[in-house]
């Protein structure tokens, strides 16, 4: 236990379903974190595309739950917040983009050019400036910490990065995307196809209402891209990736795999030498990638410590805030 209690002053930029999750486990776990850890976490900005709010001696909750109602403080953009409201960590949780990485790249890079450590939930940015980014977080001393980008709430990077520390990572191969093992899932139990399942995965707010980049495997693909380059150390891009999604599998080729003793699954591949792919795969019952519903795992094969398989929930606000609660613990242990 430590015994010499720190504050740790927080913004989180965009408010949606993780930036409120993060609000939410801070509240709940706030004494507990100053308890176990000697971390006293105040919130003392949030910005989303409608809203500023800011408080430099620590937002309370009721200003937080009122946030939707708009107070306009005199920061009055997300940049200003960032830059002029004094604290240690900005948390990142505006949407994916994976063409141009904004508005989460520049949020990142005036953090950092700020002086703040970086947690993001955001994977548009890493998977298209991941050096740059870097190269930027060592030049000013601070950290970048992205576990909630790859598995949710299932730990890999820091897994990798410290239980595994030693270890030399031969690859690393899963499921990384819920909505399409789902839809895999049901049409198995169901032997329905695959645009019925995806209506029903819609109506029960599994799929988006546009789920392209989930079935067409570009989420996967990004994921993939966070790991190769922080965890293999190579230098990928989107564009890199070889990737092939779940809407041509029929519930006919899924029967035949289940006759001869396989699942058929959206596996993400890659290791430290050419291997970046998205590809539907046949996996036998028994192998520990096969897991259903909307679990996503992943087979970590290392030389020392063989072969370790997580699994765990890959989305979900509390699940995305818990790995990003632990990134910003981690920055102080
Ligand atoms: N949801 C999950 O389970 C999950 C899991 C892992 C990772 N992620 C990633 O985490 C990020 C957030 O996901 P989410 O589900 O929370 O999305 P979301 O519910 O759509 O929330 C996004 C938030 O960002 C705000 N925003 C957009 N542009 C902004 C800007 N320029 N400045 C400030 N705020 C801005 C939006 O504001 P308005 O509401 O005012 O438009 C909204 O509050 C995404 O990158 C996603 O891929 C999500």
């Amino acid at each position: 236990m430590k015994t010499k209690q720190k504050t740790v002053r927080i913004s989180i930029i965009g408010f949606g379903n993780v930036g409120g999750g993060v609000a939410e486990v801070i509240k709940r776990k706030r004494e507990e974190i100053t308890r176990k850890y000697g971390i006293d976490i105040k919130i003392v900005g949030i910005a989303d595309m409608k809203s500023v709010i800011v408080n430099e001696n620590g937002l309370s909750d009721d200003a937080i739950m009122k946030l939707k109602t708009g107070e306009k403080p005199e920061y009055v953009t997300t940049l200003d917040v960032i830059k002029e409201v004094e604290h240690e960590v900005m948390v990142e949780a505006t949407p994916t983009n994976v063409v141009s990485g904004e508005p989460g790249l520049t949020h990142m890079i005036t953090a950092l050019e700020s002086g703040r450590h970086v947690v993001t939930s955001n994977k548009g940015p890493l998977a298209l400036q991941y050096r740059k980014l870097m190269e930027l977080t060592t030049k000013k001393g601070k950290e970048m910490r992205f576990e909630a980008t790859v598995g949710g709430a299932m730990p890999i990077i820091s897994l990798v990065r410290e239980n595994l520390a030693g270890n030399g990572i031969m690859s690393i191969e899963g499921i990384l995307n819920g909505t399409c093992n789902y839809i895999l899932t049901r049409m198995v139990e169901e032997g329905l196809p695959y645009e019925h399942v995806l209506k029903e995965a819609q109506e029960r707010g599994i799929a988006e209402a546009d789920p392209s980049k989930d079935v067409a495997g570009t989420d996967t693909a990004v994921k993939l891209v966070i790991l190769a380059n922080s965890v293999f150390g190579r230098d990928a891009t989107y564009k890199d990736v070889d990737v092939a999604g779940i809407t041509d599998i029929t519930p006919e080729a899924l029967k035949l795999a289940n006759d001869a003793g396989y699942v058929i699954k959206l596996i993400g591949e890659v290791d430290r030498d050419e291997c970046l792919k998205v590809a539907p795969r046949l996996v036998p019952k028994d192998d520990p990638l096969n897991v259903g519903g909307t679990l996503n795992v992943a087979t970590i094969k290392t030389d020392l410590a063989g072969d370790i398989t997580v699994i765990g929930k890959g989305a979900g606000p509390i699940e995305a805030a818990s790995a990003i609660l632990s990134d910003i613990i981690g920055i102080y242990m």
